[in-house]
């Protein structure tokens, strides 16, 4: 991999080849983060500053807060991350930050500082996209490369991508209501799990019987989804526990059952249409238990499937960094705004 950048001020090129240290910023919710990795793979220094703590007296992430906590944790972060890997910025072939989607007024903390960065050390920018940030976290410790389907599941998004090649994505199929992660936010608060609700309601679903409840199956498009519906018959089946002893396991087993099938079925769909043997999890979704192992069990049909280890499922900036070396980007300007919605 060889690729020509040019630099801010002198406009000398500079190569991105597999000994380049990229430096990336991520801070588009509620994780302050800053990574160096070699050649878009090896990951040199991984530090992640989590704002959990404080959202979760509020329920969920409260966008000011969020913005100033990114503030109060940047430069910490940063110096941190140079620290652990043993270098400094002249030895960094390019810094990377994510310019969205995510909270406008997050995103701007981490993307100034990755600009101030390349701008001090007169290196080149490059602005990556989060969701292909997500998907790049497979390429860390693997010898992945495209041809691939992607299922992307995060707190925000819930797509399944073809990703031809390193230029060539595109979405054939995504959520028309809620993402993955916020349904499982959301009926994870209905049965009185604290925030963040997902990776609580994984647990007890693992005590459960998937097979407990039929829960509904919406009908829309071949590769898209719908969660709000599975959302509103989970009301009524704890409503219809009141006064009694709920089966929480149950329910939460049932309901993730009722999830993995259905991205299960139609990431398998989505290969078989167009052929492709390669299937990656990404999004902080990827951290769910019944998911992984359903995209996992695709191996005994012939595919080969990928998911990031734990530390890379959820926000983090080694995936910028990785994606930054990896895909084109159409961010490279310098005087590129964040935006919060793709
Ligand atoms: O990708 P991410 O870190 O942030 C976004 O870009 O949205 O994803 C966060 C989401 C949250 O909704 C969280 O509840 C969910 O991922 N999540 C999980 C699990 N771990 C994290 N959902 C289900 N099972 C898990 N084990
Ligand atoms: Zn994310």
């Amino acid at each position: 991999m060889n690729k020509i950048k040019n630099t801010l001020f002198s406009n000398k090129p500079v190569t991105i080849n597999n000994d380049s240290l990229i430096m990336a910023i991520e801070s588009s919710c509620d994780e302050t983060a800053c990574a160096i990795v070699k050649g878009g793979r090896e990951v040199l220094a991984n530090v992640v500053a989590s704002q959990i703590k404080i959202h979760e007296e509020y329920g969920g992430v409260i966008p000011e807060i969020a913005a100033r906590e990114h503030l109060e944790a940047i430069n910490v972060v940063i110096d941190e991350t140079f620290k652990q890997a043993g270098v400094n910025g002249n030895d960094i072939s390019a810094f990377a930050g994510t310019v969205g989607p995510g909270l406008v007024g997050c995103l701007l903390v981490g993307l100034n500082a990755t600009k101030t960065l390349a701008l001090a050390y007169d290196k080149p920018f490059i602005g990556v996209n989060h969701l292909n940030a997500h998907i790049a976290a497979n390429f860390i410790d693997t010898n992945l490369e495209p041809p691939f389907i992607s299922l992307l599941v995060s707190g925000g998004h819930t797509q399944i991508i073809k990703v031809s090649s390193y230029s060539d994505m595109e979405i054939i199929g995504e959520t028309i209501d809620d993402a993955v992660g916020e349904a499982y936010d959301k009926v994870a608060r209905l049965i009185g799990l604290p925030y963040p609700g997902g990776p609580k309601l994984d647990k007890l679903a693992q005590e459960g019987n998937p097979f407990a409840f039929k829960l509904p199956e919406a009908k829309v498009g071949e590769y898209d989804f719908s969660f709000s519906g599975l959302k509103t018959a989970v009301l009524r089946l704890v409503k219809s526990f009141e006064g009694k002893d709920m089966p929480v396991n149950d329910i939460c087993a049932s309901f993730q059952e009722c999830v993995s099938s259905t991205l299960v079925r139609k990431v398998r769909k989505a290969l078989e249409a167009y052929n492709y043997k390669q299937v990656v999890l990404a999004g902080g979704v990827a951290a769910n238990s019944e998911i992984r192992k359903k995209i996992f069990d695709l191996e005994k049909e012939g595919y080969r499937a990928y998911a990031p280890i734990m530390k890379y499922c959820t926000d983090n900036a080694s995936m910028v960094a990785s994606s930054a070396f990896f895909f084109d980007n159409t961010f490279d300007n310098v005087n590129v705004e964040v935006f919060s919605r793709v």
